[in-house]
């Protein structure tokens, strides 16, 4: 297994639950699995996508495949509402071995962390029915601005999307969304872009992604300062930022990530 830039440590798996949380309203409002019966969701961490669309569409199972066992067996826990709606497979979603068929599919900031992502998309295909859905939400780090313009941020910001190339991901995969899924051999392919541009027309919104980002910077904290990327005290600058943007009265806080849709 290779190096992963979030960690599978506790606080890291509460961090997708609440995440999955903050950004639902986002992601969901387009996602479409009437209909679909097996859902194959890879890249499925603790559960925390899972339990949305397990709730959104009650007529799905969903199959959850991560090369994790730590991550599944928190999501075992997590999805323990659910019985036998849920299973789960641990294995590199690039060398897949499936038992069975779906007729619709789910990934969600997973791409971006998998070195040549395009090999999952050409694994799974073998295992998917006729007419079935796919959905992808992922990163696309380059879309971020903000203003003030503020060392600290700019600095970690770098160094984090310079951690996650260095690790064989991609943070700007969302934009290549397309391109992968037609090499692949996709059809009906649609790209939307989703995310946020706040600024003080609503400090409370500010305020509540400011904070995310936070923890979503931090969550590579302990990975950059090992990989001597950072010190404890650009941590600190990150996060002293993070709240000035929040403060100040001309503040702007943009960020996009991709949406693909897709048939076989
Ligand atoms: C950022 S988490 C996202 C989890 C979930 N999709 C969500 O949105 O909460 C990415 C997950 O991809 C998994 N992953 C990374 N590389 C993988 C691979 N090659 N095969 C299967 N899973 C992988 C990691 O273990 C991690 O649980």
């Amino acid at each position: 297994m290779s190096a992963y830039l979030h960690g599978y440590i506790p606080e890291e798996q509460q961090r997708l639950m609440d995440q999955a949380g903050v950004l639902g309203s986002l992601i969901y409002p387009r996602v479409d699995f009437s209909g679909c019966k097996k859902l194959l969701e890879v890249g499925s961490g603790v559960g925390a996508q899972t339990e949305v669309l397990l709730r959104l569409f009650p007529e799905l199972e969903i199959t959850c495949v991560d090369y994790s066992q730590s991550q599944l067996d928190r999501a075992r826990q997590n999805l323990a509402f659910a019985g036998d709606r849920v299973k789960f497979v641990c294995q590199d979603a690039r060398i897949l071995q499936l038992e069975e068929n779906y007729d619709s599919v789910f990934i969600c900031w997973a791409l971006e962390h998998i070195p040549e992502a395009s090999q999952v998309l050409v694994a799974i295909k073998p295992y998917l029915l006729p007419e079935t859905k796919l959905w992808f939400t992922e990163v696309f780090n380059a879309s971020f601005y903000f203003h003030p313009p503020l060392p600290g941020l700019t600095k970690y910001y770098k160094n984090y999307n310079d951690l996650q190339v260095s690790l064989g991901g991609n943070p700007d995969i969302g934009a290549n969304l397309g391109n992968l899924l037609n090499s692949a051999g996709y059809n009906q392919i649609e790209l939307f872009r989703g995310g946020f541009h706040l600024d003080q027309r609503n400090p409370g919104d500010l305020h509540k992604i400011t904070q995310y980002w936070k923890e979503l910077m931090k969550s590579a904290a302990t990975g950059l300062i090992e990989a001597a990327l950072i010190s404890a005290e650009d941590v600190s600058a990150m996060e002293n930022d993070l709240d000035a943007i929040a403060q100040d009265e001309d503040a702007v806080f943009f960020y996009h990530f991709v949406q693909a849709s897709a048939t076989v």
